[in-house]
């Protein structure tokens, strides 16, 4: 029983310590819940997306945000020419792809003269982007993906494990193999058990003859943290490390921003008055009941929860107190930045809902992720010219 909307939805008093912290101490206020609406916007908490094995499938594509992207459309830095290199060297794997591996092989031969050189001048089954934050390493990944044949899928780690989950491991490897190219973006390595899971499948990929690509999962503004990413996932993966190519991209965040901070937020009126103007595909919802709702919906239907779905509204926003809680609403954020949707809040601002002990915590990642995400999407949302994306 989810209980009246009004105990959920707290407003955040910001003030600072002398260590700069802010005090997260929340003062509760009590807003009218949400109402569905004859018509206007609709509540995702309304929705309940039930997915099918043929549906997790068919969402292994790159999100719409790089529905677009292109080798010729990766910019290198000029200052950097680790970058110039990555797309000569993920372009030379896609084309080595689209002959089944038959040529290319003296083009990348060539390219490997560096300090990148594999120890196979035949070009391995996989190739791992490693780099900090921002850098393209996505962009490259969804790039690479485009010029692929079919059978081909693109996905984040944690979508994979959602389909192990939702399939069970035999069944994930049987749908997988047989692709020419499965590519798993932010690859993490934070939990043993998922390593270990993706491993043997990666084991069994690569001995069904299917090419892999992954990048590293960085977090933002963490100068030299995602350093060692490679070293890291080359030993978590040992059963088929010798099949990866390291490609380093180095580089500042395109859009150069690390951890910005968050819009002001609006006014819960103009939250309501804006989500009523949006028009079709906007749906409004008070934080609290939402995050309530995600709690009644596994995350590999996060996405589907936003099937239609054009603006978000969201009302009251909070600090989070519970881990669960935050990390679902990490996964929202992901979905929500997948699909490029403008996001309108009022309350708390988004890089003030995860606390500090979070936000330094072992999840520290994602919560990093979802807060540059989210403030993202608000600046989007917001109107602020200021987002530079490309
Ligand atoms: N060199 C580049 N040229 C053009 N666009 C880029 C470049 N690097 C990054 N971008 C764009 O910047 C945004 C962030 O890049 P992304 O691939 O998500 O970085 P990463 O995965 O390394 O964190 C994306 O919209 C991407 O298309
Ligand atoms: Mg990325």
């Amino acid at each position: 029983m989810i209980p009246p909307v009004g105990h959920l939805v707290r407003r955040q008093t910001a003030s600072r310590d002398q260590s700069g912290h802010r005090d997260r101490v929340p003062a509760p206020t009590t807003l009218p819940a949400v109402q569905p609406a004859l018509q206007g916007p609709g509540r995702l908490v309304d929705r309940h997306p039930r997915l099918g094995a043929d549906r997790l499938l068919a969402e292994l594509v790159p999100p719409p945000r790089f529905s677009t992207v292109s080798f010729d459309n990766y910019v290198p830095a000029p200052d950097q020419p680790s970058q110039r290199l990555a797309v000569q060297l993920v372009r030379g794997f896609a084309e080595r792809l689209q002959d089944g591996g038959a040529s290319g092989r003296s083009g990348l031969r060539g390219l490997f003269a560096g300090r990148q050189r594999p120890t196979s001048s035949d070009g391995r089954a996989g190739v791992y982007l490693d780099g900090g934050f921002g850098v393209g390493k996505t962009h490259l990944l969804a790039s690479l993906w485009h010029e692929a044949p079919e059978p081909k899928r693109f996905g984040t780690f944690v979508e994979y494990t959602n389909l192990v989950g939702a399939l069970g491991f035999r069944a994930a490897v049987d749908a997988l193999s047989g692709h020419r190219l499965v590519c798993i973006d932010e690859f993490e390595l934070d939990d043993p058990g998922d390593t270990v899971l993706m491993a043997r499948l990666l084991r069994e990929l690569v001995d069904a003859g299917t090419r892999l690509a992954a990048t590293s999962n960085t977090l933002p503004d963490a100068l030299g943290e995602g350093r060692f990413a490679a070293e890291d996932f080359l030993r978590e993966i040992q059963s088929v490390a010798g099949h990866f190519d390291i490609v380093r991209v180095d580089g500042e965040d395109y859009r150069h921003r690390g951890l910005p901070r968050a819009p002001e937020p609006e006014t819960d009126a103009d939250v309501v008055a804006r989500a009523a103007a949006a028009g079709p595909g906007a749906v409004l919802d008070d934080f609290g009941a939402l995050l309530e709702h995600l709690s009644t919906v596994h995350p590999s239907r996060y996405g589907a929860l936003l099937d239609g779905v054009e603006s978000v509204f969201w009302r009251g926003v909070c600090p989070v107190a519970d881990q669960s809680v935050a990390l679902r609403l990490v996964v929202l954020a992901d979905r929500l930045y997948d699909r490029d949707l403008p996001l309108v809040m009022s309350g708390t601002p988004l890089d003030s809902v995860f606390s500090a002990e979070m936000l330094r915590g072992g999840y520290r990642k994602k919560y990093r992720r979802a807060v540059s995400r989210l403030t993202a999407l608000t600046r989007e949302g917001h109107g602020d010219a200021a987002r530079g994306e490309g």
